[in-house]
């Protein structure tokens, strides 16, 4: 059962799009800062294209003191409903300063005789028309009322005058830049800040909480994981780049530029921060050092790009390639031009060189910071993964990986490299040889901290073993190492025969992983986590419903369905982790201290749920529980300072390092002396030792308790010696005898206890 690439990218973009959808705020946002650049770039420049789409009025003051301006109006097209009449000009310039929009201009007729041929009249022109030639009503008024007065003058109303005035071309100075022409390189550049620092963010905080290393233990793809983030952020950018499309065109911030055209630009650039946020993200292991890094990157761009633009090009246009590498400059050199041509009314298209190579530069910088930002993210995975060699990308087996290697065949090749587990030579199950993982000591500088010190060890398939040790033992780190969470210094181990160091690929089809802190996301429900967890390991679609409940149900989680899970208490988490690591049936399975944290009668379902599970899997677990470690560990391993000290069943270590057995009599309390009795025993017994308590104690009802530690190796027969007492019961005046066994948390202690006296001793069984 495993999944493919296409199901794996579903199931990562479906989680996504969760998290997209719950996190509200700051998706409306992402969105809000576009439409709120938009609005930036909008309000200082709206007054060129207020353009009414009806008609506006004409105002028109007639101090001819003659009737014969209202005959001229006769012979003109003027809409006599938009005529509006003033009495004096400055009337009609009180009334258009109130309404400016609302007048397109007016007329002042001074003198009119047609019999002396005289004409004398002003035209005012609304600046907001008459400032783009095409809006001027000059022409119109012009033609009209010299053509009226020609008509009245010949009585000819045939005449036709038409009067057109054009602009000389303007001399185009590219570097005469009005506040227009900055609006652009400064606002646009913005739009996609908030969108990449919500990618950094997710990406780190998925890195720093082990979360993407949690999948890629379950069998997620890297290259999926990477699939479906950038499907999602190409996705986000297409959305808030056609909102701010529509925004702009509407309110006609752009004019002349083909709507393909701005579509191109605005996702190549955004192209190219989604890449450098994958970059950022590989080196950072803090999601708040991401978001204010974006922002400083994204700011930091716009400043070079205005420094490029506004005053270095004029003076070493040599270096602009330099600049352009950097891709806001890029982005900032086409908004630029962009700003100036809309500002000049000029026409925007491919065929201007600015165009293209800014364009083009914005390709060159997507594909650059790509190509970076994958070889960083395999080199440094961050302190959860495993970094691929500097020169990876010139092996072959990067490129072209081997198919699932047969079981029992190391895939390097070397048959000396199958392992034996336990004398049989199958390969199966995992073995541990020479394990180291040093760290360097977060206190003292260049020291080391040897979590893992040289580990050796079997575990045969279908068994489970338990790992106990001390707080920093590096029983966690063992697992890390197992599970492909971290590298190991040197050493090595084998998981059916394959090598964690470099075929995890394989290995993490067939585990679960329950760590030792969980891994979850915030957002997502119980639900939801199997669900995706279910779907990365491959459980087929018409089983998955199926399967979340039956896990559910299995650690009590079916009322917390769907519960987000930072609203599930401690204990409730780790069950759902647990859930999470045994959901695809892996046949091994890492319980990393699962029950810590579980209330007394959770634990009891857990290990139910244990010896359930356990048929046909190796589980290996580490606890603190010994009565957990006892019960369910068929094999049971102690650790100390990183070292294994003893492996064995619990019998087996009980006879190894406990103190034996503790006998204990209870002898009449009429009893004359405890020494009779007291010499019998020690002459059967010669090593043994009186407890140190209840010994001669009367107890409470006035009986004597004596008790002996006595050792494994006791040459007498204990059941012969029982039958004797009982048989000489009045003569000591024994009323009850009882064993017990050393219990496994004494094992522990005494071994923890010897290790530290003697650290440097082994005691490997
Ligand atoms: N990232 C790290 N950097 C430095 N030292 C580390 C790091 N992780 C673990 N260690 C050290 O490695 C040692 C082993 O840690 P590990 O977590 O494996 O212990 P453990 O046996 O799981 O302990 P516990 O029972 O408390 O979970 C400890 O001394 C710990 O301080
Ligand atoms: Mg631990």
């Amino acid at each position: 059962m495993h999944s493919t690439f296409g199901q794996q990218v579903a199931a990562l973009l479906q989680k996504c799009a969760i998290i997209k959808k719950k996190n509200k705020v700051e998706t409306f946002s992402e969105f809000f800062i576009g439409i709120h650049q938009s609005g930036s770039v909008y309000s200082p420049v709206s007054p060129n294209y207020v353009v009414s789409n009806t008609m506006p009025l004409l105002g028109y003051v007639d101090l001819t003191g003659s009737n014969t301006t209202r005959s001229l109006f006769n012979y003109t097209d003027f809409p006599i409903d938009k005529m509006v009449s003033f009495t004096d000009e400055s009337s009609m310039i009180d009334t258009y300063l109130d309404n400016p929009e609302k007048y397109w201009g007016g007329i002042i007729f001074n003198a009119i005789d047609v019999a002396d041929n005289i004409i004398n009249y002003t035209i005012r022109l609304n600046n907001t028309y008459s400032n783009n030639i095409q809006g001027s009503p000059y022409p119109y008024i012009e033609q009209n009322i010299l053509s009226a007065f020609i008509k009245m003058k010949t009585g000819n109303s045939s005449l036709n005058l038409t009067l057109t005035t054009t602009e000389y071309p303007v001399p185009v100075n590219p570097y005469s830049k009005t506040i227009f022409n900055y609006l652009f390189p400064i606002y646009f550049p913005l739009f996609f800040m908030y969108t990449l620092q919500q990618l950094i963010i997710l990406l780190v905080t998925e890195k720093k909480d082990g979360i993407k290393e949690g999948l890629k233990v379950s069998g997620m793809r890297e290259s999926a994981y990477w699939t479906s983030n950038i499907i999602m952020q190409v996705v986000m950018n297409i959305l808030l780049i056609v909102v701010v499309e529509i925004l702009c065109y509407a309110t006609k911030i752009f004019h002349y530029c083909s709507p393909i055209m701005i579509f191109i630009s605005f996702f190549l650039y955004s192209l190219t921060l989604s890449s450098l946020g994958f970059l950022i993200s590989a080196f950072l292991s803090n999601p708040k050092s991401g978001s204010a890094l974006s922002a400083l990157i994204v700011l930091l761009g716009i400043g070079l790009s205005c420094l490029y633009q506004f005053y270095l090009n004029t003076k070493v246009p040599s270096i602009k390639w330099l600049f352009y590498l950097f891709s806001p400059c890029a982005f900032g050199a086409f908004l630029s031009q962009l700003s100036f041509s809309e500002n000049q009314n000029l026409a925007v298209s491919w065929t201007d060189p600015n165009f293209t190579e800014s364009t083009a530069f914005l390709v060159i910088d997507f594909i650059l910071y790509a190509v970076i930002a994958w070889y960083a993210i395999e080199v440094y995975p961050g302190e959860h993964g495993t970094g691929k060699p500097y020169l990876f990308f010139l092996q072959k087996d990067y490129w072209f990986q081997s198919s699932a290697p047969v079981y029992g065949k190391n895939v390097n090749g070397s048959s000396s490299e199958i392992r034996k587990i336990n004398g049989s030579s199958s390969g199966h199950g995992i073995e541990l040889r020479d394990l180291y993982k040093e760290y360097n000591s977060p206190t003292v500088k260049d020291q080391k901290v040897h979590a893992v010190n040289g580990l050796s060890l079997n575990i045969p398939q279908g068994t489970i073993f338990a790992l106990l040790g001390h707080n920093g033992a590096g029983k966690s780190t063992t697992m890390n190492i197992l599970c492909g969470m971290i590298p190991p210094t040197s050493g090595n181990a084998f998981i059916n025969g394959l090598s964690v160091k470099n075929q995890m690929d394989f290995i993490r089809r067939s585990i679960g992983f329950c760590p030792q802190n969980n891994i979850l996301y915030a957002q997502l429900t119980c639900a939801e986590h199997l669900r995706l967890f279910g779907k990365i390991k491959g459980v087929p679609a018409n089983e998955l419903e199926s399967s979340i409940s039956r896990s559910l149900q299995e650690v009590g989680l079916s009322e917390k369905k769907d519960t987000i899970s930072s609203s599930l208490s401690g204990g409730m988490k780790r069950r759902l982790s647990l859930a999470m690591a045994f959901i695809g049936d892996p046949s091994i399975v890492f319980l990393d201290e699962c029950t810590t944290g579980l209330d007394p009668m959770a634990r009891h379902q857990v290990w139910e749920l244990l010896q359930k599970k356990k048929v046909g899997k190796t589980i290996v677990m580490t606890t603190h529980f010994m009565e957990e470690a006892e019960l369910l560990g068929e094999s049971i391993g102690i650790m100390s300072k990183g070292k294994l000290r003893c492996m064995g069943t619990a019998l087996e270590l009980k006879a190894l390092f406990g103190l034996g057995y503790i006998i204990s009599f209870s002898i009449d309390r009429h009893v004359k002396s405890l020494q009779p009795f007291e010499d019998y025993f020690m002459s059967r017994f010669k090593d043994a030792v009186p407890g140190k308590q209840n010994s001669n104690i009367p107890k409470e009802n006035g009986d004597f308790e004596l008790s002996y530690s006595l050792s494994h190796q006791i040459s007498e027969n204990l059941s012969d010696f029982f039958q004797e007492v009982e048989s000489r019961q009045e003569e000591f005046s024994v009323k009850r005898i009882g064993i017990s066994m050393t219990t496994l948390e004494e094992v522990f202690l005494k071994i923890q206890s010897e290790t530290h006296e003697h650290s440097d001793q082994s005691f490997e069984h």
